[in-house]
């Protein structure tokens, strides 16, 4: 045999990972679990049964929890809680350090038993998912002893609830454990049902580290169990990672409840090649993007879109690649791609491709071989695809590319957007400054620049749009399990009483009806009725549009023209806040005049509202340009940027009280950002805000950027939740407002902020000069850029 031959014929020969430690852990358990509650295991109990994808035989049998279950470990997490929180950062840090240690020695045992669970290649979980996992405790190990410093005035949320997939078992774990843990909250996790075993060797290494009961409980179960945690009314603060029609039915389950809720959903990310790409760098990418873990990946590249110039030879190059591609048994160190997490999955997607088929799809299945029996697919392309066919608008989670080709750039960023999802992105280009153009105008929470899956502790995951809310990882992640210690402390508010009409007295500046404010101009309603305006003595003082569901979509249309502000610089906005600040200024007195009419205040009273109104203007002014973003420590040569970015049309609705002060403290920060908003002033007293008018009009604010609707709150509110062309409300008023935009927020998942019911004191610049609104205003996009020649 010449050496030609020999490459030719050069196989690979098997490379099997050993098993035993792994079975004598399932044996040392009998093969049996109960729930890990307030440090100890349960005896098993009812329940199914975990499977290995690949070879199809039982691994062990896991109890499947009951409300009985979920609320024993609830009131040990509750119980746990005090004890927790009186140790020093110092004192957790150290736990999570255990933990990261304990994970490290056990690291083979982790990745075998992992990818014997999941059917995911050893080659993945012993190279990625479990140093992932590690590295997360570690640097949260840092943030337990720094949080004091870095998040003065916050604090834990308390009990967390938190609901982990099958597709990271460990790594999600991680990224909800870790950071609960490091900011001082105890938690109940369930892990995915057909991947729960590695969380009970974590519970065994809690225990081994000696991590006090009840700070750490797992309980395995289903998709019920999941429910229980969710539902309980003892749990403060829910974290999810799954589905996004679990994560809508999550959104409604904690309506009301003032639960915080972060949600890690999924996605159809783009793949962007350029013609001036690398192409064999991109085709390689590729590779990883969308077999890594067998497409199982939340933040997949499972859209390609490639320049119609290099399609051909692009697709050729990946066909050729794709058949190299081995798939077969997990524990097996040179395979490629494993089993999917069990039979369900493979027909679900077998369903989609069949599906697609009939709406006219290409099917291409790499050529090499599968293994006869277990949960095996290949690596499977679609072409000749238009954007609306069912493979390219929806989460395949599995092995299956779908390609689709673009012109220019305009075209590739229109493509990229068009999809419900926004979490991840890849764009190709060996021309930096294309690729960072296109960057920030691709919807989603993370963009990888000649780069794809790349994730790290210190930087933050996760989606814009239908793909979630919340950050894991890096300072943006620590929020997420932190509240600020005000807002655990505020009472409920009275409501204010109805208003009569007094025939007797009359305004001596009675108006004609003020209209609504839509795209830079003075807008009639709809309906053609108006509401009345009446002062806290009685007086009629005006009519206002009584506004309806149609103003409201005018308005939503015109902020979303207007929202191309969001791309003018910061000191454009800062100048146009406070020119906002400088015109109220010369009107003091006519404003204060007009809030004593309305809402009876003092004098005093009244020109302090009319004061701090300008003076918010202000604190806006200045933050808009400093409120920004940071490049984060990545241990691989990339700068990993966060770029704060505005989230897009934000809806707010007022309350009665402080009928100046209080919409001016939200639409300042909300338009400081960028965002463009429609805004629902005070249903009481709203000719405040449609005095604004004119202060509006003589600070050149951009047409459509700040737009006002009057009429009954609650109507107004329920359309601004419906609608998704809104993506964030803030709604202020009682507990059933609250309730009733949460749940009616599921459409497009958007980002709702209520107050509950409770008392907000507006007049409170600690609270409200700061920061707390610009984090609502705003998402964090991490752009990810390799360097090294
Ligand atoms: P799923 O969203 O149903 O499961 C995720 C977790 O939520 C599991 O622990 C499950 O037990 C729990 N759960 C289910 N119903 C619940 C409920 N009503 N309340 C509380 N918790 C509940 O995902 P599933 O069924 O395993 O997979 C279905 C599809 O979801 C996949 O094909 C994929 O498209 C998508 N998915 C996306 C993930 C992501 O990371 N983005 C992860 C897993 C699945
Ligand atoms: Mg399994």
């Amino acid at each position: 045999m010449n050496i030609n031959e020999i490459f030719a014929n050069l196989d690979y020969g098997p490379a099997p990972e050993a098993r035993d430690m792994a079975n004598g852990w399932l044996d040392e358990h009998g093969r049996k679990f109960g729930h890990f509650i307030d440090g100890r295991f349960t005896s098993h109990k009812k329940g199914f049964a975990s499977i290995n994808p690949a070879t199809e035989e039982e691994l062990a049998q896991i109890s499947n929890g009951t409300k009985g279950d979920v609320d024993k470990a609830v009131k040990a997490a509750r119980a746990a809680l005090p004890m927790w929180q009186a140790l020093s950062g110092f004192e957790r840090a150290k736990y999570l350090y255990a933990i990261a240690r304990q994970l490290q020695k056990h690291s083979r045992l982790f990745a075998v038993l992992e990818s014997m669970d999941n059917g995911k290649v050893i080659r993945e979980s012993r190279d990625s998912d479990i140093p992932l996992s590690i590295r997360h405790f570690y640097h949260h190990a840092g943030w337990a002893m720094h949080i004091d410093k870095r998040f003065t005035g916050y604090v834990p949320y308390g009990v967390c609830g938190q609901i982990i997939p099958w597709n990271f078992p460990l790594l999600m774990l991680s990224w909800k454990i870790a950071p609960a843990l490091a900011a001082g909250n105890t938690l109940v996790l369930k892990p995915a049902e057909f991947t729960p075993l590695t969380a009970l060797l974590f519970a065994q290494i809690c225990s081994e580290i000696g991590l006090p009961g009840g700070v750490v409980n797992i309980v395995t179960g289903e998709g019920e169990t999941g429910a229980a945690i969710v539902e309980h009314p003892d749990v403060d603060k829910i974290a999810f990672t799954g589905s996004t029609e679990v994560g809508k039915i999550i959104r409604k389950a904690t309506a009301g409840t003032g639960k915080g809720l972060s949600l890690e959903l999924g996605g159809k990310s783009p793949y962007i090649v350029f013609e001036n790409a690398d192409i064999d760098s991109a085709v390689e990418g590729l590779v990883d993007a969308i077999w890594f873990n067998q497409g199982e990946v939340c933040c997949a590249g499972s859209r390609l879109l490639v320049q119609e110039s290099i399609e051909t030879v692009f697709i050729e190059k990946l066909r050729a690649r794709m058949d190299r591609l081995r798939v077969g048994d997990p524990l097996d160190k040179s395979m490629d791609m494993g089993a999917l997490v069990a039979p369900v999955q493979v027909q679900k997607i077998k369903k989609m491709l069949e599906q697609g088929k009939k709406e006219g799809c290409t099917v291409y299945e790499a050529k090499g071989d599968v293994p006869a029996n277990g949960s095996f697919l290949r690596p499977t392309l679609i072409t000749d695809v238009s954007p609306a066919n069912s493979l390219v608008c929806e989460e395949i989670f599995g092995p299956v590319l779908v390609s689709l080709s673009f012109r220019n750039p305009d075209e590739a960023v229109a493509l990229a957007n068009n999809t419900r999802y926004g979490l991840a992105a890849s764009i190709w280009s060996e021309n930096i400054n294309l690729a960072l153009d296109i960057a920030p105008r691709i919807k989603s929470g993370i963009v990888w620049i000649n780069c794809t899956n790349q994730m790290d502790a210190s930087a933050g995951f996760g989606g814009y749009r239908e793909s979630g809310f919340g950050r894991e990882g890096g300072a943006e992640g620590m929020v997420s399990y932190l509240k600020r210690d005000w807002e655990k402390k505020l009472k409920p508010c009275q409501a204010e009483p109805v208003r009569k009409v007094d025939g007797v007295k009359t305004s001596s500046t009675i108006d004609r009806t003020a209209k609504n404010y839509i795209g830079g101009k003075q807008a009639r309603g709809d309906s053609g009725y108006s509401r009345q305006v009446v002062g806290a003595d009685g007086a009629l003082l005006g009519t206002v549009v009584d506004g309806n569901r149609k103003d409201i979509r005018n308005a939503v249309e015109a902020a979303r023209k207007g929202f191309s502000w969001g791309s003018k610089s910061a000191h454009l906005r800062a100048q146009i806040l406070y020119y906002l600040g400088e015109n109220l200024d010369y009107r003091r007195k006519e404003f204060a005049d007009r809030l004593r009419q309305m809402n009876g205040l003092a004098e005093e009273e009244a020109k302090n509202e009319v004061d701090l109104s300008i003076r918010r203007l202000f604190a806006f002014a200045g933050w808009a340009d400093k409120y920004d973003g940071a490049v984060h420590n990545v241990p691989i040569r990339a700068v990993s940027v966060a770029m704060i970015e505005p989230i897009g049309v934000i809806g707010i609705v007022a309350p009665d009280n402080f009928a100046l002060l209080a919409s001016v403290s939200m639409l300042a920060p909300a338009i400081a950002m960028g965002n463009s908003i429609v805004l629902v002033p005070s249903q009481l007293s709203p000719l405040a805000m449609t005095d604004f008018y004119q202060v509006m009009e003589t600070s050149d604010v951009p047409d459509g950027v700040i737009n006002i609707i009057t009429g009954k709150s609650h109507d107004l509110a329920r359309t601004l939740a419906e609608h998704d062309g809104v993506d964030a409300l803030w709604f202020v008023g009682e507990l059933t407002g609250s309730s009733m935009v949460e749940k009616l927020s599921t459409g497009n998942l958007k980002q709702v902020w209520s107050s509950l019911g409770k008392d907000l004191d507006w007049t409170d610049g600690e609270k409200f000069d700061g920061d707390y609104f610009l984090q609502k205003a705003t998402q964090v996009k991490n752009v990810w850029i390799p360097y090294g020649a």
